[in-house]
């Protein structure tokens, strides 16, 4: 499936809830979060319907996102649909890795491929005070156990906070070393009602290259991701850095994403949605829909020009 500007869309991110056991200071305001209600949400089939004809059109990697996709009841079995449908190649998950040690070994076993977590501090305080409540042990132990069952390689993520894990850099950067595990450093977007938290929190990317001089760019393996790769000599993972407000790799985007509202959102930085829900509860054919709503992807954001999401993060799922 192309868009309009002849980009093969193959990839589709499915937030299965904005829920979350966390409340990350960068993501969702402390509390009173308009939580979707059950009707509002699309359905574990509804979703799987949607999944099946994207996957009919060419879509061949599917990411499930939040909120926290592991706070959705039933992830398990969708995941097992999913991964029978023929021309998969790749399903992932974006989680905080809380619920991993449960759900590891089944995820697992119903075809999950892969995970990316999301990580900013090694300190349990500080992990705690980031995360409003969370316990670093409990991401540890998820951690360990999505290795020992395979979910790898595992990707971290971690928001740059400025005067909040600025210091941690080299020791984060050196998790990469002994282990096949990729460490990427995202710019902090100031999205939803946390972007008043994080006006004066901002830092660049740019600090991770000054304070470790020892990195290595590497060779872009995938040219439709947002991160750029180094490595340290000799590590076994990678240290990737994201930009997604400076950098621009819209040239070479390859995805979309379904909200679990079932709105359409064509760019991660875009107001814009298609209520694909409203298309397949009106019985309207959804692949020739689809390929319709695909054609109005834009080339690019428009950040530069003042155009911030009104979504919290948790609605989108990064
Ligand atoms: P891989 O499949 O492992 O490459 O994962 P991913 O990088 O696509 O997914 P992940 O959920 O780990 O996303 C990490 C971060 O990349 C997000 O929080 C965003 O900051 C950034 N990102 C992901 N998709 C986009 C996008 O479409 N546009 C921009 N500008 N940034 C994005
Ligand atoms: N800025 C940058 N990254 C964010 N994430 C969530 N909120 C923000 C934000 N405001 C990241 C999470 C997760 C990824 C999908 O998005 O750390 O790993
Ligand atoms: Fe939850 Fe992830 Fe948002 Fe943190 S960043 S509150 S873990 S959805």
């Amino acid at each position: 499936m192309k868009d309009s500007f002849g980009r093969e869309i193959n990839y589709l991110r499915v937030s299965l809830t904005d829920r979350c056991n966390l409340r990350c200071k960068y993501c969702m305001p402390q509390d009173g979060i308009d939580k979707f209600t059950h009707d509002d949400m699309l359905s574990l089939e509804e979703i799987y319907e949607i999944i099946k004809s994207f996957v009919s059109l060419g879509v061949d990697k599917i990411r499930f996102t939040g909120g926290e996709p592991l706070a959705r009841k039933g992830i398990v079995e969708l995941i097992s649909k999913v991964s029978k449908l023929d021309g998969i190649k790749d399903i992932a998950m974006t989680t905080n890795g809380i619920l991993l040690k449960k759900f590891a070994k089944d995820l697992k076993q119903a075809g999950l491929h892969r995970i990316n977590v999301s990580l900013d501090t090694l300190d349990p305080h500080k992990y705690k005070e980031i995360t409003r409540g969370g316990r670093l042990e409990d991401f540890l132990s998820g951690i360990e156990e999505a290795k020992r069952v395979g979910l790898t390689p595992i990707k971290i993520n971690t928001v740059l906070i400025g005067g909040f894990n600025d210091c941690e850099i080299e020791t984060l950067v050196n998790l990469t070393l002994d282990e096949k595990i990729d460490v990427r450093f995202i710019e902090l977007m100031p999205i939803g009602e946390a972007s008043a938290w994080a006006k004066d929190k901002f830092i660049s990317n740019d600090i991770i290259l000054e304070k470790v001089k020892t990195l290595i760019p590497i060779e872009r393996e995938d040219p439709s991701s947002p991160a750029v790769y180094y490595k340290l000599p000799n590590a076994l993972g990678k240290v990737g850095i994201i930009n997604p407000i400076s950098c621009k790799f819209c040239d070479n985007c390859n995805r979309v994403r379904l909200t679990s509202e079932g709105l359409l959102k064509l760019c991660l930085h875009s107001n814009k949605e298609i209520d694909l829900k409203k298309a397949l509860r009106d019985g309207e054919d959804l692949k020739s829909f689809i390929l319709k709503s695909v054609l109005k992807k834009e080339e690019s954001h428009h950040l530069e020009d003042g155009e911030f999401l009104d979504k919290n993060m948790n609605q989108i799922g990064g």
